[in-house]
């Protein structure tokens, strides 16, 4: 795999409104492939939000260096997955997913296929009509990952984005992440503090340290891409799920 996103020494500090000095990040150095799904953990509080937001351009006051093999275009090249899904509650789903296109102003009937094919992939089709009310927590969250690639950005970025679901529906959209990515082969970034979702989901899984934020350990995930339910019944899941926890205390 190439090199895509290469964080040189990326360094934070906020002032807060009482004029204290937080130091968010310090000296943090990440490499990520084109295709990979890495995912970062790390405590409360540690920067993995303020990582993310100088990713996706979000923030440019910070120290170091972001280096991308091609630079991305700001609102075309990257997409964002918050944990709440943030869906616009007078549009329905497919206009929901279609935002982005909008935005960009592609009407072209290209898009619009894209945006069925989207939905499809996402297993919305029969749900394209209704308003987000209308969905479960998970099939609001899928419609924001939907979202989020309608305009098949270059790297997808995802902010605990199956924290505030059940158990069983988050498996669920394990799943389904892993069905989108073997079709579209996205580079993610995937921020979770769940240590099982680092190691369902991802090639490569980055430990950072409580506050200020430092990158302790970058380990390779000891298991075949083809991830299945049976897969966290393996010895090796569990060992490695196991180490990434003791390394998080
Ligand atoms: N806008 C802000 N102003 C001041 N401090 C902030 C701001 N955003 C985040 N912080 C602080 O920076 C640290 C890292 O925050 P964050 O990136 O949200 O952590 P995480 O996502 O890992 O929980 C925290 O201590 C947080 O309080
Ligand atoms: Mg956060």
């Amino acid at each position: 795999m190439s090199a895509f996103l290469s964080v040189r020494g990326i360094s934070k500090t906020y002032i807060a409104a009482n004029g204290s000095k937080v130091v968010a990040l310090d000296d943090v150095d990440l490499d990520v492939a084109e295709g990979e799904i890495v995912a970062l953990i790390g405590p409360s509080g540690c920067g993995k939000s303020t990582l993310l937001r100088m990713v996706a351009g979000l923030d440019a006051d910070f120290g170091g260096e972001l280096a991308w093999t091609v630079e991305p275009r700001p609102g075309k090249d990257i997409g964002f997955v918050f944990q709440e899904p943030a869906l616009l509650p007078w549009r329905t789903v497919r206009r929901n997913v279609s935002l982005g296109l909008e935005a960009q102003g592609d009407k072209s009937p290209k898009g619009r296929e894209r945006v069925g094919e989207l939905l499809d992939l996402v297993g919305l089709t029969d749900f394209a009509g209704s308003f987000p009310k209308e969905l479960s927590g998970g099939m609001r969250q899928r419609a924001a990952i939907a979202r989020a690639l309608a305009y098949d950005p270059r790297i997808l970025l995802m902010d605990e984005p199956f924290g505030a679901l059940d158990a069983i529906t988050r498996d669920r959209l394990h799943d389904d992440l892993l069905r989108i990515w073997a079709t579209t082969r996205k580079t993610i970034i995937l921020v979770t503090h769940s240590v099982e979702e680092a190691t369902y989901l991802a090639d490569k899984v980055a430990v950072m340290t409580a506050r200020p934020g430092r990158i302790k350990a970058v380990h390779e995930v000891p298991l075949d891409r083809d991830r299945t339910p049976r897969t966290r019944q393996l010895p090796r899941f569990a060992e490695f799920a196991g180490m990434l926890r003791q390394e998080l205390e």
